[in-house]
């Protein structure tokens, strides 16, 4: 049964407007309204935080840093594909900053001084993240570079020739911006964040640990080999493992004593939907469009968002990231293509077609 796509109202409590980018199917790595009533499942800490190592040395190391001189942790940027933690990570760094934080979205901020209203309440070195920051209006962004940089806000007072500005001065905060969409930011706007991290999909060891450590914080029983089937079927995503996570614990709870060994995790996900590989419904969608009805591609994104009645924007930030790290899927100046792999996996031949195509733009590739 195809899974049922509607718009969740809010992300992290805040009001999101009609045309904000989500993915609503039960396994998509958006958010969901029941997501957030179980925090608890979130690190607290870095040294709860499973993988990014890399970004969480350099996490570790800048908060030890700032907390050293009794500054404010300057402004941090994420960036990467939804599901990955760049929430987590803010309210792990205001947790580690011993600080407040407070969460918006750039759609959320609909004019300037709604800005300046969140920008006055901040205490000291409180944090305030921005979700799909890219998406803040320009007028509204404009007013945020003298309060990151200067940490003042330049308000005019008064209208016509009366009209004055006036400079107000803030307390030092941080803001934490995350994106999905970075080549979507400003390079003012950019420019402005002291460091800028990427997250990337989690490797498959790290995957287990968060399965088993979420299973852990239900107080749900788990299987290695259960753990290892909803690791392995998370697309690198730890939004998607907990969520598979929790719809196995009630397929557990119902079909057997709530524990979750191999048979009932591949029972519960073969119910769900999710292949071998962690492709959902829509991933197939996606990729047999592709290859079923434009011969493999090349064909553009709105094409194919269009022939299937889907958001572009969704397919672009939630299908293609894992279809690409997959290699099923190239992205070209000319179009979308579907790889061999993708056509081995989905059981369909590759066709002639698809071979020229494919070579013909790794050779326009190679040229380059
Ligand atoms: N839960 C979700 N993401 C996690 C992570 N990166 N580490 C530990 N627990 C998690």
């Amino acid at each position: 049964m195809p899974i049922e796509r509607k718009r969740p109202p809010k992300v992290d409590g805040q009001p999101v407007k009609a045309d904000t980018v989500e993915r609503d199917g039960d396994l998509a790595p958006q958010r969901q309204p029941g997501d957030v009533a179980e925090p608890s499942l979130r690190p607290r800490s870095l040294a709860e935080y499973i993988g990014q190592d890399r970004l969480r040395m350099n996490l570790v190391m800048m908060i030890a840093a700032a907390r050293a001189r009794e500054e404010p942790l300057d402004h941090v940027l994420f960036y990467g594909p939804p599901g990955l933690g760049k929430t987590t990570l803010s309210f792990i760094i205001a947790q580690e900053m011993g600080v407040k934080i407070k969460t918006t979205s750039g759609p959320a901020v609909e004019r300037a001084g709604d800005l300046a209203a969140i920008l006055t309440n901040l205490g000291p070195g409180d944090v305030l993240f921005i979700d799909e920051v890219h998406r803040l209006r320009s007028d509204v962004e404009e007013v945020l570079y003298s309060a990151m940089e200067d940490f003042a806000l330049d308000i005019v007072v008064g209208k016509g020739p009366a009209a004055r500005s006036i400079r107000l001065s803030l307390p030092r905060f941080t803001i934490v911006g995350a994106t999905t969409r970075p080549a979507m930011l400003t390079a003012p706007l950019r420019d402005r964040f002291g460091a800028v991290h990427r997250l990337d999909f989690y490797d498959t060891a790290a995957m287990l640990q968060i399965v088993s450590r979420g299973a852990g914080v239900l107080g749900v029983h788990i299987a290695p080999e259960g753990a290892a089937a909803i690791a392995s079927r998370a697309r690198g995503t730890p939004r998607v493992a907990l969520r598979l996570l929790r719809r196995v614990r009630d397929f557990a709870e119902v079909h057997g004593d709530g524990a979750i060994d191999a048979a009932v995790a591949s029972d519960a996900l073969q119910l769900l939907e999710i292949d071998a590989l962690g492709l959902d419904e829509l991933d197939r969608r996606v990729l047999l469009t592709l290859i079923d009805k434009f011969e493999g591609g090349p064909v553009g994104l709105d094409t194919i968002a269009a022939s299937l009645a889907e958001d572009s924007g969704t397919i672009e930030d939630v299908v293609e990231p894992y279809l690409l790290q997959l290699g099923f899927l190239e992205r070209t100046p000319r179009g979308r293509i579907a790889t061999r792999r993708a056509y081995e996996h989905l059981g369909r031949t590759f066709t002639l077609r698809a071979e020229v195509a494919a070579s013909r733009q790794s050779s326009l590739f190679d040229g380059q």
